[in-house]
């Protein structure tokens, strides 16, 4: 690959692949140090809240009528016009088609009308790349991402260089959030619910299984903690608030234990890093405080660095997508302009691709909850 990282690189990031409007304009600059120049976010939660789960179409009209105020707030913020930014970068997958394909469209027309390049991004390698906005995280690394659609371990080589150590069998490590709040009757969003409704709560009062736990290699399940929790609330006659906060501390624990089990399965086999092998975690679940705790006492006693984005680049947002641009222009992984203008969205879109004989994974299944 040829490296043409001589230079800095404006680029408006636009992000559509789920319930979050947004939009980002970002300066990467030569020695790859960043600058979010404006970093807005719209979340439509209360549309959803009837169907207790994201509904496809809803998200997509939303994102019809916020995505032109959005782009324009994150132009205005940033102090720039068109004319000042070298590209537009879109999610084009994986994610809710409907919603990808008005975020997609939007850029293109952006990059038409201004003459800019358009750059189609994967919105998982947003997330693997989003640790490098706020800080100097050489390649490689280790990724632990963890979202509403995706539970993946990840050596990330390099900008485009992806290789795939585990994934969820199932359940993605949100979407088991998720449905325990649902299932607890805490509403949604369900992770942040779920560690709300946790705190007050014994996380030893109900014994939760550990998946997976006496098979190789560093894969996840968590549909099984999931049916263990509605057993167990099940079981409880008229469930009080501190049942609830019980069973919610319970399952945390259980949910945090098991990415920690994994993630120390991939650092044994991961290639280590001189002079240190470093943690990344990405993802809406990264945000957990359970969940950082454990990975930040395993990365002690392993002695690994360990790097988490701050809370607002974990979630999603269009900053990462925007740096996923600037990253791959740094590095002239830019398709033909005729290609990326006539790129379709994609609801399936695999980082990395799975090892030989593995299901084909890297997709959100629709609807979260
Ligand atoms: O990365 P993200 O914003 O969107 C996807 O790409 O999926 O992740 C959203 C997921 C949701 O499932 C949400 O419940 C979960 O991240 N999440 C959390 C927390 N904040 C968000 N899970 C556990 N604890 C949290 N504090
Ligand atoms: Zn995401």
């Amino acid at each position: 690959m040829v490296e043409t990282d001589d230079r800095s690189f404006t680029v408006l990031g636009i992000e559509t692949s789920c319930d979050d409007t947004a939009a980002a304009v970002i300066r990467r600059r030569a020695d790859g140090a960043c600058q979010v120049l404006s970093n807005e976010v719209w979340t439509d939660h209360g549309d959803h809240a009837a169907f207790g789960g994201i509904v496809p179409e809803i998200a997509a009209r939303s994102h019809v009528e916020r995505l032109d105020i959005t782009v324009t707030k994150a132009m205005t913020v940033s102090g720039l016009s068109f004319d000042k930014i070298d590209a537009v970068a879109a999610t084009a997958g994986p994610g809710l088609v409907g919603g990808v394909m008005v975020g997609l469209t939007t850029a293109k027309a952006i990059a038409l009308a201004h003459t800019k390049t358009l750059i189609p991004v994967n919105h998982l390698e947003g997330h693997a790349l989003s640790v490098r906005l706020t800080e100097t995280a050489p390649f490689p690394y280790l990724l632990l991402l963890i979202s509403g659609g995706h539970t993946q371990l990840i050596e990330v080589s390099g900008v485009g260089r992806y290789h795939r150590l585990g994934t969820t069998i199932d359940d993605a490590a949100g979407e088991s959030f998720d449905k325990t709040a649902k299932l607890l009757g805490l509403g949604q969003p369900g992770g942040p619910r779920v560690e709300s409704a946790a705190v007050g709560g014994r996380y030893d009062r109900f014994q939760f299984p550990k998946p997976l736990e006496r098979r190789a290699g560093c894969d996840f399940s968590f549909s099984g903690l999931k049916t263990a929790v509605r057993e167990a609330a099940a079981s409880l006659d008229c469930p009080t608030a501190q049942d609830i906060a019980d069973l919610a501390a319970s399952f945390q624990y259980a949910a945090a234990r098991h990415l920690t089990q994994r993630t120390e399965k991939a650092m044994a086999i991961a290639a280590p890093a001189e002079p240190k092998s470093r943690l990344v975690v990405a993802g809406g679940v990264a945000a957990n405080c359970t969940v950082k705790k454990m990975l930040q006492d395993l990365c002690a006693a392993k002695s690994w660095d360990l790097s988490f984005p701050p809370a607002k680049y974990c979630t999603d947002n269009a900053a990462m997508i925007a740096l996923a641009g600037a990253e791959r222009l740094a590095v002239g992984l830019i398709p033909p302009q005729e290609e990326a203008l006539a790129m379709a969205p994609r609801a399936r879109w695999p980082l990395a691709p799975p090892p030989e004989g593995a299901e084909i994974g890297g997709g959100r299944k629709g609807p979260k909850a």
